[in-house]
């Protein structure tokens, strides 16, 4: 097992990160796993211990402790301002801790990239859909090798017919989608998700959640969704965790199969759960 600290040279800058630079030099994808049981070989866990984070003096995250098994689906829910996107810039080694630490583990010979998704799709405006994509691989590869994988990426998320026109020809689910697949090119062993949907119309919501689930069905990498839809996260997620005060106050096992049914008593009672939670520890004094 291979486990790798974050160090403060893993970091891409504040403003760019469309993607994270390679960790690795670049290696043929893995085989496509077909069971979720087999494809969690292909994640990265993830363990954090004792995690604090400052800015100027306020505390956002507090002696936080969490193991991710590889190849889990944990959504992150919380109010606004709590410290999801902190958190998981953390774990993707965006963001230094003020103490503590977070080490990635691969059961890979080399570990696989981790990569990171938000809101806007960031896409070139100037790049073709398919050179939008193969950003997400870095310098890795020959020209017709990136212009493959990036086809591939892109027909994972239904776009192969979009691959030469520019994003602006594109509708806001369709630029999600690029996004997703620019995201998923390099095959990596951690997705993080920071609210990717929250823009989006609730049918087109719906699609990418089934969409998003299918994929990490299939290839296995560890999903860290941050989200402020709790029904979407007893939707999509192995486990939930409320963050209140910089702290994990909530973690809950989401035990239902898939695929799940919307509208399933278990996830609405789940639902129903969560949101007391949160709701009651905001209520005025
Ligand atoms: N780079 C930063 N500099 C200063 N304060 C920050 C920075 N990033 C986040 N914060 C603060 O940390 C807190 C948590 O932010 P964030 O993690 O973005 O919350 P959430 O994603 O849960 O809405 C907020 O009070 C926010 O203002
Ligand atoms: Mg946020």
């Amino acid at each position: 097992m291979i486990a790798t600290a974050l160090r403060a040279h893993d970091a891409a800058p504040e403003t760019l990160p469309l993607w994270q630079p390679a960790d690795r030099p670049a290696k043929e994808p893995p085989p496509r796993a077909r069971q979720p049981e087999s494809a969690a070989t292909g994640g990265l866990a993830v363990t954090v211990r004792d995690l604090s984070k400052a800015f100027d003096g306020h505390t956002v995250i507090e002696n936080l402790d969490l193991h991710i098994p590889a190849g889990q689906f944990v959504a992150v829910v919380g109010r606004s301002g709590c410290g999801k996107s902190t958190l998981l810039r953390l774990i993707l080694g965006l963001e230094q801790p003020s103490s503590g630490r977070v080490v990635l583990e691969s059961e890979a010979v080399r570990a696989p990239p981790k990569r990171i998704m938000f809101q806007e799709p960031r896409l070139l405006p100037w790049a073709n859909v398919a050179d939008n994509v193969a950003v997400g691989l870095g310098e890795t590869g020959t020209k017709a090798e990136r212009r493959a994988r990036a086809l591939s990426a892109l027909s994972e998320v239904g776009l192969a017919d979009k691959a030469w026109v520019w994003p602006a020809t594109l509708s806001g689910g369709q630029r999600q989608r690029v996004a997703l697949a620019r995201a998923l090119v390099s095959r990596p062993g951690l997705l993080a998700l920071d609210e990717p949907l929250g823009a989006l119309d609730a049918l087109t919501r719906i699609g990418m959640q089934a969409m998003i689930e299918e994929i990490w069905r299939s290839q296995g990498f560890t999903a860290l969704l941050v989200t402020h839809d709790v029904s979407e996260a007893v939707a999509m997620a192995d486990r939930i965790l409320v963050v209140e005060d910089g702290r994990v106050a909530l973690d809950v096992k989401v035990e239902v199969p898939r695929p799940r049914r919307r509208g399933d008593p278990i996830l609405a009672a789940l639902e129903g759960r969560i949101l007391d939670h949160l709701l009651k520890t905001h209520a005025p004094a």
